[in-house]
């Protein structure tokens, strides 16, 4: 039997779309699982692609199956398996060989992992895959972190599976060690923005309008037929479409209100904090799925304290407004965590090429992401996106929307934590003289930790005490 040219070890949803999709482009594909059923199951299934695909039980044979040097991608839960998986597979491999952890991995452990596995001089790849099983299995979005070495030897067969924008494969080679899980982290950071943006916007609707879920579903899909176009409010127009099949009430209404997380939103956040940022809208929408989950409390406060909100006055006009510009202002945000991470790690991220990949298979698609990459070709300062002159012109047209609804949301005590945040943000930033003068002089007055004086060099102290 002729070697495999890669390996794929995990048999799971995306494991599998990956493992078929990388067979229907032609590639002869080992695949190994650690529970063995899965694997005879995995076949039987993929049909006449069986005749590409390499089934191994044992880890020993499907490592002697592959061509060298070697590429074995890992779709399996990150962390700690992961570890167990490069200590059982390292003995096996030579030097020059490649492990792909494909998972959604904190990229401070790929970068320990990638130093750790150069000792070897085995390479190490941390890469983001977007676009959930349908992704997978036809097209996904690939964020890659590694080395050069590497990406010569992962290129093809990923530009052949990747998802396509008017022919450009959405994968690139993003940087080394950590870059690629990093850029996925921030994917996902913008996508929950974005997701609790959309939550916000049906909930002024459906509480504040009393729209039914159905023209809420409607609006969303105008919507993205226009400027808003994207694939998370194509999904939630389908969503709220459905009836659920046991009670004939909308689907959604049938749903408990509570959204869990697996981390990467919460990374995003951290890291940013971290690199001396701060994501508002990632944190509110991290916040808001946390309160979420606070059901109990939320059912017992709105006994005690009143669950009132008031009606209001809607139009789609400054609904689709403001959310163009909470958009703009939530993929800013993820741009600036990039860029900081960028030059804290020396990764020299291309922010318009990743915009490029991001148009499509991703969850984050939307036609934002063309104009953004066209921004950035552009001599724009170092990943703010708020200052390229067109992303200027689109906020000084829209932000009156976001103001007007958000000062209506909170006057009729509707929650909008993510769409608040924007705009906190954005008022804070088009201040050249802000108010951080007044926590100085605090600073100063309790704890002589001197500040900063405009046109005078040094440290400096009030006549607090004199
Ligand atoms: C993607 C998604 C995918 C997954 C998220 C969801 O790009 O395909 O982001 O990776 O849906 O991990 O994460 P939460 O479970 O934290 O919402």
């Amino acid at each position: 039997m002729p070697k495999a040219q890669i390996g794929v070890y995990g048999l799971g949803t995306m494991g599998s779309a990956l493992a078929l999709n990388m067979a229907e482009k032609g590639f002869q594909v080992a695949v190994t699982n650690r529970e063995a059923g899965w694997i005879s199951e995995f076949i039987a299934e993929a049909g006449s692609l069986e005749k590409n695909l390499h089934p191994h039980e044992l880890l020993e044979d499907f490592v002697s199956g592959l061509t060298t040097p070697r590429v074995i991608l890992f779709m399996i839960p990150s962390g700690r398996p992961m570890d167990i998986m490069i200590d059982a597979i390292a003995p096996l491999l030579e030097p020059g060989d490649t492990i792909i952890d494909g998972g959604n991995a904190d990229f401070h452990r790929t970068r320990a992992r990638s130093a750790a596995l150069a000792e070897q001089d085995i390479h190490f790849v941390g890469m983001g895959v977007s676009g959930g099983e349908e992704g997978a299995r036809h097209g996904p979005s690939m964020m890659v972190g590694g080395t050069g070495h590497s990406w010569a030897q992962l290129r093809d067969v990923l530009r052949a599976i990747a998802a396509r924008f008017e022919g450009d494969p959405c994968v690139d080679h993003l940087g080394p060690d950590g870059a690629g899980h990093f850029v996925k982290t921030v994917h996902n950071g913008i996508e929950y923005a974005d997701m609790q943006v959309i939550a916000e916007i049906y909930g002024l609707l459906r509480y504040g309008g009393s729209w039914t879920p159905a023209e809420i579903g409607q609006l969303f899909a105008r919507w993205d037929e226009g400027r808003l176009k994207s694939y998370l409010v194509e999904i939630t127009a389908r969503t709220l479409e459905f009836a659920d099949p046991e009670t004939g009430h909308p689907m959604v209404d049938v749903i408990k209100d509570t959204a869990g997380q697996k981390g990467t939103g919460r990374w995003s956040v951290v890291e940013a904090v971290r690199l001396g940022q701060s994501a508002n809208m990632i944190e509110a929408a991290v916040g808001a799925r946390s309160w979420s989950s606070e059901k109990d409390t939320r059912v017992a406060a709105q006994k005690a304290l009143g669950g009132g909100r008031l009606a209001l006055e809607l139009d789609e006009g400054t609904l689709a407004d403001a959310f163009m510009a909470v958009r703009i202002l939530g993929y800013a945000q993820g741009f600036r965590i990039l860029a900081a991470a960028s030059e804290e790690y020396g990764w020299n991220l291309d922010y318009g090429r990743i915009a490029e990949i991001w148009r499509a298979g991703c969850i984050i698609r939307s036609a934002l992401l063309d104009d953004i990459s066209e921004a950035f070709a552009a001599d724009l300062p170092e990943g703010q996106l708020i200052l390229a002159p067109r992303f200027a012109e689109v906020l000084a047209e829209t932000v009156p929307a976001l103001r007007k609804l958000v000062a209506a949301a909170v006057t009729g005590g509707h929650a909008v934590p993510a769409m608040a945040a924007a705009l906190s943000w954005y008022d804070t930033m088009r201040q050249g003289y802000g108010t951080a003068n007044i926590i100085q002089a605090q600073r100063d007055f309790f704890g002589y930790h001197g500040f900063e004086r405009l046109g005078q060099d040094g440290a400096h102290h009030g006549p607090w005490w004199e």
